[in-house]
């Protein structure tokens, strides 16, 4: 008799997990930068520092034979990551690939025609994430996090179970609330966040340009969660 194996989640591994994870977050990334250079820059933004930095905070779907198929990954505390991107993981950077190299910081990126200039403006800028306009998000919130499923094992539960699984460890690190920032029209993630108990950061956060709370002047919506 054979058995299929059985996908769980579980602590991600920082070295065993760190390829399969990259390649996690190349794949569902927004479709704007699924191609080219920006795609093999975006996991050195929204993936690698989180495993370098807080591997602990991180869980994995393990398809069954010890592939990771999908991942969250979470910072407890938004400002002492911001630090550490700066002081620990800026200067290592351009060794671990030469793409990575900083970018003039002073031309304003048009993220229309230079994606690659605009995504390693958000590399080298990780105080973007403190959110300076409105500090009550990171003060309410504190942790931030970043969750991605590949397509074949997505609506099946795993992102209900890996958000589990990362509460139940902020909670007993004592963190009061996390946040994260999503695209505003990734509709289907919007409908898996409300659906397990996440809610619009409850301010408008655009000066008004539409109305709406926690949607930002980007377009991205800013959800967040008591724990
Ligand atoms: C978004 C994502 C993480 C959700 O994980 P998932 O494993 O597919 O979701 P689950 O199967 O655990 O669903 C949990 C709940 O959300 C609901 N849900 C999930 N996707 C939904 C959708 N598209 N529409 C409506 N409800 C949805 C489920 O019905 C379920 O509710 P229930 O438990 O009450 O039945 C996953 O689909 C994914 O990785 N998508 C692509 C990448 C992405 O968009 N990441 C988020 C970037 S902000």
């Amino acid at each position: 008799m054979s058995f299929e194996p059985q996908p769980f989640v579980r602590l991600a591994d920082p070295v065993k997990d760190a390829a399969p994870l990259f390649d996690v977050c190349r794949k569902t990334v927004g479709p704007a930068l699924r191609a080219g250079t920006p795609n093999l820059i975006a996991p050195y933004i929204w993936n690698v520092p989180y495993i370098r930095l807080c591997p602990e905070y991180c869980f994995a779907v393990d398809d069954g034979n010890g592939n990771a198929v999908g991942y969250v990954i979470c910072a407890p505390d938004t400002p002492e990551f911001v630090k550490q991107w700066r002081e620990e993981y800026l200067p290592i950077l351009e060794s671990l690939d030469p793409l990575l190299k900083k970018p003039e910081m002073d031309l304003p990126a048009d993220w229309g025609k230079d994606l690659t200039l605009g995504v390693l403006q958000l590399l080298y800028n990780p105080e973007d994430m403190l959110h300076d306009a409105c500090p009550r998000l990171v003060e309410e919130y504190p942790a931030h996090l970043h969750i991605d499923i590949l397509p074949d094992y997505q609506r099946r539960g795993f992102g209900r179970k890996l958000m589990d699984a990362l509460w139940d460890r902020l909670r007993e690190a004592g963190v009061k609330g996390v946040h994260l920032v999503m695209e505003g029209r990734n509709v289907d993630a919007e409908r898996f966040y409300m659906a397990i108990g996440y809610s619009r950061f409850d301010e408008v956060v655009d000066d008004g340009k539409s109305g709406e709370r926690g949607k930002d002047v980007n377009g991205n919506l800013w959800m967040v969660k008591k724990l």
